[in-house]
């Protein structure tokens, strides 16, 4: 699998032999230890698109409400949402294409004892696998890279129909044509929020618009 950037992780500290926390910085922000997990506000400049912190309490509270058994974080990049899931005892899997992401992840959880499970694959890959029975996937950020950059849909509804038989319910984040990063992956192609929201009712029996951190990231929740 052919990783087309580096991934975006500033510094890992483990604090030596007898360091309880872990501190991650990066596009995700958090600190962890064998027990607990705390999501940080963007210490930085460098990255205005994101905020760990409000994140995490916008994805806390549908976390809750659904009670999931199983969950599963697709584009899980370093990793915070799963950690978040495993230390709420739940049985938790994140996905990335990057293998430098799925190695921090797979080191954080060995240094911490954690239960969680990283895929290395992509959604076409992941598609194929008989890995059906989820109560919750998120996609956060990332559908505009599947559509015409790391991978190749150009398809919306064979796009959303991927993601839709894999889990109850689905938590998209959805830069639209409008958002900077959106626009800047997708501009030669059809990818627009309409053709989005249409995919949208055309492969789950219903779905509502959350708003996001920007007006062009909102947040759609969809039941199968
Ligand atoms: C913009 S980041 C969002 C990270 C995380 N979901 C969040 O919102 O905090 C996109 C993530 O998706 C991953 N990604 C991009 N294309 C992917 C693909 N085709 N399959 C799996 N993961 C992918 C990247 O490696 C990166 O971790």
């Amino acid at each position: 699998m052919t990783t087309l950037e580096r991934a975006d992780i500033e510094s890992i500290e483990f604090g030596g032999h007898n360091g309880d926390i872990t501190r991650v910085r990066g596009y995700q922000n958090y600190n962890v230890s064998d027990s607990h997990i705390k999501a940080l506000e963007n210490p930085t400049a460098l990255r205005p698109w994101v905020d760990t912190e409000v994140k995490s309490k916008f994805f806390t509270d549908i976390f809750n409400d659904i009670s999931p058994k199983r969950y599963v974080d697709f584009g899980c990049n370093l990793g915070y949402y799963v950690f978040l899931g495993s230390i709420a005892n739940v049985d938790s899997v994140g996905i990335d294409y990057n293998l430098e992401y799925i190695s921090v992840c797979n080191a954080i959880k060995a240094r911490h004892k954690l239960k969680a499970t990283f895929k290395h694959t992509n959604l076409e890959n992941w598609h194929a696998e008989d890995d059906n029975s989820y109560d919750l996937l998120t996609v956060f950020n990332v559908i505009h890279h599947l559509y015409n950059r790391t991978e190749q849909y150009k398809n919306m509804d064979r796009l959303v129909h991927d993601f839709a038989m894999k889990s109850a319910t689905v938590l998209f984040e959805f830069p639209t044509e409008r958002d900077k990063k959106g626009h800047k992956w997708t501009m030669d192609t059809d990818y627009s929020q309409d053709l989005f929201e249409s995919s949208l009712t055309n492969q789950f029996s219903m779905w509502k618009k959350i708003p996001g951190q920007t007006e062009e990231r909102p947040y759609y929740l969809c039941n199968a």
